[in-house]
């Protein structure tokens, strides 16, 4: 024993660490023999493991056993097959660059204590705003997903362009926006009515006319529109909101625009990317996910934006017990732009992929994903008994059986989803049930996509195909 009685021998770390390894491995490179999904008795099982600690220690083989058997009878989203909300993929890298910073257990929200991984997570910010042609006073933060990103980038606009008193403050996002939007707006104290549902033109994207009719009115009305959500990448149907358009009508209304790019923004990387977002650039704020567009594990999301200090403004409350760090100087304090203060080092997990793999490799990927969801629409127009009422924006494609009820349509999913190969979601759209399969994971090929559409064509043959009624 090292005398720390709650730290393993350096053998026993070796023995824990060569099994988690070995485990990680096996399991990474059996995902495409692996089910799509597992869940057969899982919740049976899941409380088979009710339990409370024991007060004397057990052994690491008998609880990692546990582990396995809870990680294996789940959806596998780590998979080739899982298609559907948004995937995210789990690199390797990113794991181990977590494990690494975790053990570490650095303090990466005061740039003083540990200087080199405060630079470390700046580089990843940097390189968010280069990526959007952002100047040097920009600045970004680290969250855990899109939806806490989201949360501070409402929080910035409502500070910026609202002030303290903003009961008459509206913001406006599409009907296809995604519904962390209204939560971040409702968690930031914005009353219900805050929100101005814009209408979608026939490709589900923002109409901007109509954001322009909407603001005058609610002007004329005496309310106080401050901000415009234009999606890059809606969850439903990966339709791209008209960033130039959308940009024109914030900069003539002065509204602070935000642009929730949580799904799709990493496919800014592409030329079809950069010119599908045209105009993004504009935007004072920007969403990103990692754990979406890059790939990694779950619980990395990301906001840049434009006016560094605005950031900070919006979320700086100083604090004695702090008084001993330095100021901000070459590296920020990133607590001063962040809701949090203690928080796990993020950069790594995202800094060790990019470096080890290369931008061109996210970028070659992402292509890829473009090129899937092209390959999968064009296979299902073949179908006469499918319809696609929406081209993919982006690597989306929304589907539904052409003439059918909703439930017929949810009764063709789960004979999709049966074989477990492939696992695809739902959604509502127009008031109608449409499937869609959303192409993300570094792990999906052509050989699963051609799969799928042989596992669709053979599901169309089973359908119960009526008129829709009423
Ligand atoms: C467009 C969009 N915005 C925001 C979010 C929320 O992100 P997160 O799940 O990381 O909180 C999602 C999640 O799918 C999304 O697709």
């Amino acid at each position: 024993m090292t005398g720390y009685p709650l730290d393993p021998s350096p053998e026993q770390m070796r023995a824990m660490g060569r099994s988690a390894v070995d485990y990680v491995i096996d399991f990474i490179h059996g995902l495409s023999d692996a089910p799509a999904r597992n869940v057969d008795g899982a919740l049976e099982a899941a409380l088979r493991l009710k339990a409370s600690p024991p007060e004397d220690g057990g052994s690491f083989d008998e609880v990692f056993e546990q582990f396995r058997d809870a990680a294996a009878r789940a959806y596998e989203t780590c998979g080739p097959g899982y298609l559907p909300y948004v995937p995210g993929g789990g690199l390797y890298a990113s794991a181990l660059g977590q494990f690494l910073a975790m053990s570490v257990n650095r303090f990466p929200n005061l740039w003083e204590v540990a200087p080199g991984l405060v630079q470390i997570e700046q580089n990843v910010i940097r390189w968010l705003c280069d990526l959007f042609g952002y100047p040097d006073e920009a600045r970004g933060i680290l969250t855990t997903g899109g939806s806490i990103a989201n949360l501070s980038a409402v929080v910035t606009a409502r500070h910026v362009k609202l002030g303290e008193d903003f009961g008459d403050g509206r913001y406006y996002v599409s009907e296809q926006a995604h519904a962390s939007v209204p939560k971040a707006a409702a968690i930031a104290g914005m009353p219900r009515r805050a929100m101005r549902l814009v209408p979608v033109d026939p490709e589900l994207r923002m109409d901007a006319e109509a954001l322009k009719s909407m603001v005058a009115e609610d002007r004329a009305a005496g309310h106080r529109p401050f901000l415009v959500v234009p999606a890059a990448g809606t969850t439903n149907t990966g339709a791209i909101d008209p960033m130039d358009a959308v940009a024109d009508v914030a900069e003539a209304e002065d509204l602070w625009m935000h642009v929730d790019a949580a799904y799709g923004g990493f496919f800014h990387l592409t030329e079809r990317g950069r010119e599908r977002f045209r105009g993004i650039e504009r935007a004072d704020s920007i969403t990103l996910d990692p754990h979406k567009g890059m790939f990694l594990p779950y619980g990395t999301g990301s906001l840049v934006v434009r006016d560094g200090a605005a950031l900070r403004d919006a979320h700086y409350v100083g604090a004695e017990y702090l008084q001993d760090r330095a100021p901000e100087a070459e590296l920020p304090n990133w607590n001063e732009y962040s809701p949090e203060l203690s928080r796990d080092h993020r950069g790594f997990r995202v800094w060790l992929p990019l470096v080890l793999h290369g931008v061109g490799a996210f970028r070659r990927a992402l292509d890829e994903k473009l090129d899937l969801a092209e390959h999968l629409y064009a296979a299902l127009a073949e179908i006469p008994e499918i319809e696609l009422p929406w081209a993919p924006q982006l690597s989306v494609v929304p589907f539904r059986l052409a003439g059918a009820t909703d439930d017929a349509d949810r009764a063709f999913l789960a004979r999709i989803n049966d074989p477990r190969r492939v696992y695809l979601s739902s959604t509502t759209i127009e008031g109608r049930h449409v499937i869609r399969a959303c192409i993300v994971s570094h792990r999906t090929h052509r050989d699963r996509i051609d799969e799928a559409i042989e596992i669709i064509r053979g599901a169309v043959r089973g359908a119960d195909i009526r008129p829709q009624t009423g």
